[in-house]
């Protein structure tokens, strides 16, 4: 009942704010649900470059928001948790980024999208989990390559590749909770399953998997498979999308604790709030907001012929 009363006190003050409200895949499912897009990463930057609306709330983390902000610069954009941090986007600082840079001057620089602004002002090129295979065969010209703060989507690039790449340790705590155990007891569990895991897991889980997958690429490959059981080596909160769009099949987490803190911030009657205050509202300084668009907007002209999900 005060769901409800919520629910529509936030559509209300939505049409009045000419608003759109985004969710990221890990999303609560409540907040899923009245969203008006759920996705990855990828997806959710390419909704805020071409949205029309003037207000963008940001159900996901700060570099989420943040990179929406830098799209959209005449958009307000909020989100509705000012704590809903990424830890591994704190792993890498600009001037730490500056640094390698001089240690590599023939390289270029690689950047996962799970990054602050200053460090997206370092970078030449985004990325996210769901187009890095392809931003980096895109750079076959070039010398070295430095890739950011992610070591396992590296990793992972890196092989898919088949070159060399620049590492920065960064991890997410998050996806390490997932252990190459929790696949092996999951496949005895469930027998015939396809194990799905997102590339930010480690090596030895990524090489028990059947599949490595951004989580829009998860949904999309559960959606066409004919399998009927999934393992999920990713952040539980996709269990929901993938459930609600295909009721026929079935879906296992790898590990179920391995939440994501921050992405479980967002509630209903903080996205009201958001609303009704219009804050807390996500900027970045314009200088650095200009030159991290330019690593953000050569990441999308290289993926723009990616099939959305
Ligand atoms: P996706 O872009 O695959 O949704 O991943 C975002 C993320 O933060 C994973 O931890
Ligand atoms: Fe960051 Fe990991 Fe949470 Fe994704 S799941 S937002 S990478 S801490």
């Amino acid at each position: 009942m005060i769901d409800r009363t919520i629910r529509s006190s936030i559509e209300r003050l939505k049409d009045a704010r000419n608003a759109v409200i985004l969710a990221h895949n890990y999303q609560p499912p409540e907040v899923q649900e009245i969203a008006d897009i759920v996705g990855d990463s990828l997806e959710l930057s390419r909704r805020a470059a071409s949205t029309a609306a003037e207000t963008i709330v940001f159900c996901g983390v700060r570099f989420m928001a943040e990179t929406a902000a830098i799209l959209s610069p005449d958009r307000a954009v909020l989100l509705p948790d000012e704590y809903a941090g990424c830890p591994m986007a704190e792993m890498i600082t600009a001037e730490a980024l500056r640094t390698l840079r001089r240690e590599h001057p023939r390289a270029m620089v690689v950047c996962y999208v799970n990054s602050t602004a200053e460090v997206k002002a370092e970078s030449d090129i985004c990325c996210t989990s769901a187009n890095a295979v392809q931003v980096v065969r895109s750079l076959a010209d070039v010398a070295e390559i430095i890739f950011v703060p992610d070591r396992h989507l590296g990793d992972h690039v890196s092989r898919q590749v088949g070159r060399e790449l620049i590492l920065w340790p960064g991890y997410c705590p998050t996806h390490a909770r997932i252990r190459k155990a929790d696949i092996d007891r999951a496949r005895a569990r469930y027998g015939e399953v396809c194990v799905m895991v997102h590339p930010e897991c480690q090596r030895d889980v990524r090489d028990a998997a059947d599949e490595v997958l951004s989580t829009g690429q998860m949904c999309r490959y559960a959606r066409q498979s004919s399998l009927r059981r999934f393992v999920v080596g990713t952040e539980p909160g996709l269990l929901h999308r993938l459930a609600l769009e295909n009721p026929r099949k079935h879906f296992y987490p790898a590990n179920p604790q391995a939440t994501c803190p921050n992405m479980k911030r967002t509630s209903l009657e903080k996205i009201l709030w958001s609303l009704q205050d219009m804050a807390p509202r996500i900027a970045a300084p314009r200088q650095v907001g200009d030159r991290a668009r330019k690593a953000l907007d050569a990441m999308l002209a290289v993926t723009e012929s990616c099939s959305p999900t």
